[in-house]
């Protein structure tokens, strides 16, 4: 019997120290050590000699021998999820799926599963749901009249396994469910290992990476250590097999992957699902790729049948559009290489308790801020007394600069109570003087908005280098926020308001 002792260990870094700190000496966070016992002997040694059983050693290679130039990509049934992915999935590929609870991770997961399944084979661990759980989410997913009461028609086949874990074929009579998916229910990834053996899957998805746990370790399921070590066996898995490998990953109150940052380096892509829980909209957004550009956005709408592909956000975006009312004006953001359409609305209103209040909602706070005094400043909007509130609609999160002006014209025009030009958008990065600076991209942005039937465009002033400006769009340039302000309401001001 090894003798055992306690140590500390940072939730979020990994830093180990004997004794407990209320700061993490290596990244700074506090509160994030947690006590774990640990056996004497290395435990680490035999739970990776476990893996190399199954998959067998590698050996170095001349660098030319290595087949596959240009990785074959398996290609997905979704296109947005495969734009986010760089075209497909990449053999032996590790991908984190992360995001808060409840934003359709498992759903996502479980439509791409099926949709694979038709042509690979596809195992679904869930450490989360049971396998009736999934089964019903699959049944509602492919139905178009919601979730049918087939359950006692649920036909599983238990597979024979040592333990109480069982292993269940997915079939059902009445939906046409792909046979090449397989549901378990499992957290101890020494079971799953086996399972993979035994079923030899070409995609494996774990949810969630935080349910499972090596029983050589004695911290809990979630803890730093078991996160670590077991993302390490399933990566050493895809690696050695070729199977391709999605992890699903909880995310913390301040947004960070739950667990240790190391995770990230784990795998080989990180994608978070992100949106407004209340709202329709998801992005599928992917912040580390190590086969692909890590700029591409996927974007769905949350719907009774699943997350649906939104091939074109500008217009979804536009669809609710309020046209000639005062507080809304349109900005085109960059999501990656593509361009999207967004209605920004603002709003001022007195303020009630003397301290004029600032709430974005979809916009950076601090943005805001330095819009707000812009426009009390440079342009002479009294906003000292008035709160101000904004709204990016469709609850997404723009975080670029190039939607300042948008920002500005749809705080003024509610101030002002006069609507801006229906037909025109506006793009521009507010400075501190109240000039306007040219974002880049902006001939993806112009064409975006002329597709969309967008008349005029009102931009900054600059000299104008490369490409000429798109046709079917009108340019209008303006050098400050005033002026581009006086284009967008389209009517005189007087000229002495600049102090
Ligand atoms: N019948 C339904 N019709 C429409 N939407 C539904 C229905 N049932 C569930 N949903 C949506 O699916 C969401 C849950 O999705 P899912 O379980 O995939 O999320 P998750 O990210 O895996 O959550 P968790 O972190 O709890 O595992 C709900 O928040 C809800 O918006
Ligand atoms: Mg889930
Ligand atoms: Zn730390």
């Amino acid at each position: 019997m090894p003798k055992t002792h306690t140590r500390f260990v940072c939730q979020q870094c990994g830093r180990v120290s004997a004794s407990y700190m209320g700061k993490c000496p290596q990244c700074g966070s506090f509160n994030s050590m947690v006590e774990e016992i640990v056996h004497d002997e290395p435990v680490s040694k035999g739970a990776t000699a476990n893996v190399r059983g199954l998959t067998g050693r590698s050996q170095p290679r001349p660098i030319g021998e290595i087949g596959g130039e240009g990785e074959d990509r398996i290609p997905l049934p979704i296109g947005e999820f495969a734009r986010v992915l760089g075209g497909g999935i990449v053999p032996g590929s590790i991908v984190l799926v992360a995001g808060d609870p409840g934003i359709g991770k498992s759903t996502l997961m479980l439509q791409m599963a099926m949709g694979m399944a038709e042509k690979k084979r596809v195992l679904y661990v869930s450490g989360e749901e049971s396998e009736r759980q999934i089964k019903m989410r699959a049944t509602r997913l492919t139905s178009t009249v919601g979730v049918q009461q087939d359950e006692q028609s649920i036909n599983s086949t238990v597979g024979a396994q040592q333990d109480d874990q069982s292993h269940k074929a997915l079939r059902s009579s009445a939906v046409p469910l792909p046979k090449n998916l397989l549901l378990v229910t499992e957290t101890n990834l020494e079971v799953i290992l086996n399972h993979v053996n035994d079923i030899k899957p070409d995609l494996l998805i774990v949810d969630s990476i935080q349910t499972v746990y090596l029983s050589e370790l004695d911290s809990s399921a979630g803890s730093v250590s078991q996160v670590r070590e077991c993302a390490s066996q399933l990566r050493e898995l895809a690696k050695s097999s070729g199977i391709s490998i999605f992890l699903i990953g909880h995310v913390t109150k301040e947004g960070a992957i739950a667990g240790p940052r190391v995770l990230e380096h784990i795998v080989d892509t990180v994608l978070y699902l992100e949106g407004d829980r209340f709202q329709a909209y998801r992005l599928l957004r992917s912040v580390k790729n190590r086969f692909g550009a890590t700029s591409e956005v996927g974007v769905f709408e949350m719907r009774e049948r699943g997350l649906i592909e939104v091939t074109n956000p500008s217009e979804a975006f536009l669809e609710e559009r309020m046209i000639n009312a005062p507080g809304s004006s349109i900005a085109v953001a960059m999501e990656g290489t593509r361009p999207i359409l967004v209605e920004i609305q603002g709003l001022t209103s007195p303020t009630q308790f003397g301290n004029a209040r600032r709430t974005p909602n979809g916009v950076d706070f601090n943005r805001l801020l330095l819009i707000a005094a812009v426009l009390t400043r440079r342009v002479g909007l009294k906003l000292s007394e008035q709160d101000v509130f904004v709204n990016v609609v469709g609850g997404i999160q723009i975080d670029e600069p190039a939607a300042d002006l948008a920002v500005a014209a749809a705080i003024a025009s509610s101030w002002k109570d006069i609507a801006i030009r229906a037909e025109a958008v506006l793009i521009g990065e507010i400075g501190l003087a109240g000039e306007l600076r040219m974002p880049g991209q902006m001939q993806a942005r112009l064409r975006e908005a002329a597709k969309l039937g967008f008349k005029c465009a009102i931009v900054p002033k600059a000299i104008h280098k490369g490409e000429p400006w798109p046709k079917g769009i009108e340019i209008i340039e303006a050098r400050s926020v005033s002026q581009a302000l006086d284009e967008a309401f389209a009517i005189q001001r007087k000229p002495a308001n600049n102090k």
